[in-house]
């Protein structure tokens, strides 16, 4: 295990009866980064995360969190971390600075309450119930809750989950915020855009395992379709005028479109001045980057699904 590793795991394994929840992964998160795990519903996320926080022991593997281990140093790890758990709820009738003082005490720690009611923009909801709190501010609250300790780790598992996007972009501003102190972040989440904001390495999780892990960027251009050009209403005679540089195009009869799978040989210049030379002309001009969902889509043949889409 490397000094410069927050979280190190070999062969970490949880079943649930004969459900294989987790499924022998191996991964290491270094200090300082934001690490994103990236999978649909049930892929085994909060499970890992769980045995990460010590709160649900491996059925095989280890793991190592702050250099310590988890079946045996519980007591540091908590020292040391921060957690924000899927569906962060708390008792209903605590305002926000009850709720923050009480997790302190839990945490035998003496915060500056008022400036964590600050930094999570909660000082005008400070004796607010948590039950009238938005789910935006729950989570804000949530975060806050996390930094008791003032941890060297945070895990936050799927903290956007569920929020609209002004309130994603909050919560990805404080998650940005603690990682510019030079702290961990290890992020779990089924939104995309979340990872390609956020994250500097991200872990793709399906059915328990790891089927892709590197730089987010690292694995968009492995895995990623190459991107793609697409003249809308043109006509078919671009096909062959665009194939003269030696790259496929296609002709698509219902919409009237042309897509052409870029590659690095062939610049969109000179696809486009092939075309005012042939005097070919179109509506408008796309281009689409490869995403983490063709990532996904490569990976898995599964689709992360539109409702993820931000
Ligand atoms: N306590 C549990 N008992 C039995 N099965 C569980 C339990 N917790 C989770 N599972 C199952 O384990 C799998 C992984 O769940 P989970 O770790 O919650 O995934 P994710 O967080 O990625 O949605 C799912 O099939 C889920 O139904
Ligand atoms: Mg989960």
């Amino acid at each position: 295990m490397n000094d410069n590793a927050a979280i190190h795991v070999e062969e970490l394994t949880e079943r649930y009866g004969d459900l294989v929840a987790v499924n022998g992964i191996s991964f290491t998160v270094n200090k300082g980064e934001i690490f994103a795990f990236l999978g649909p519903n049930g892929a085994g996320k909060t499970t890992t995360v769980e045995m990460l926080e010590c709160l649900r022991k491996p059925t095989s593997g280890k793991a190592y969190v702050l250099g310590y281990g988890i079946s045996k140093d519980r007591e540091n790890i908590k020292k040391k971390t921060g957690v924000l758990p899927q569906d962060f709820a708390t008792y209903e009738r605590l305002t926000v600075k009850e709720t923050i003082q009480y997790f302190a005490g839990m945490f035998n720690s003496h915060p500056d309450v008022d400036g964590l009611m600050k930094l999570v923009d909660l000082e005008d909801k400070k004796d607010a119930q948590f039950k009238h709190l938005s789910g935006g501010l729950k989570q804000r609250l949530g975060i806050a809750v996390a930094l008791v300790n003032d941890p060297e780790l945070i895990f936050l598992d799927e903290p956007t989950s569920g929020l609209d996007p002004k309130a994603r972009h909050v919560v990805w501003h404080l998650i940005d915020e603690f990682h510019k102190q030079g702290k961990t972040v290890f992020l779990t989440t089924h939104y995309m855009e979340e990872v390609e904001v956020l994250a500097d390495r991200v872990g793709i999780i399906y059915e328990g395992k790891i089927v892709a892990l590197d730089a987010t960027e690292k694995l968009i251009s492995d895995y990623g379709k190459k991107n793609l050009l697409v003249l809308k209403k043109t006509t078919p005679n671009a096909v062959p005028t665009i194939e003269k540089l030696g790259i496929k195009a296609n002709f698509d009869n219902t919409s009237g479109d042309v897509t052409v799978h870029l590659n690095h040989a062939v610049a969109v210049s000179d696809i486009l001045h092939e075309l005012s030379s042939a005097d070919i002309h179109y509506r408008e001009l796309q281009l689409k980057r490869s995403s983490l969902e063709d990532v996904f889509l490569n990976l898995t043949g599964e689709s992360l699904g539109e409702d993820d889409k931000i």
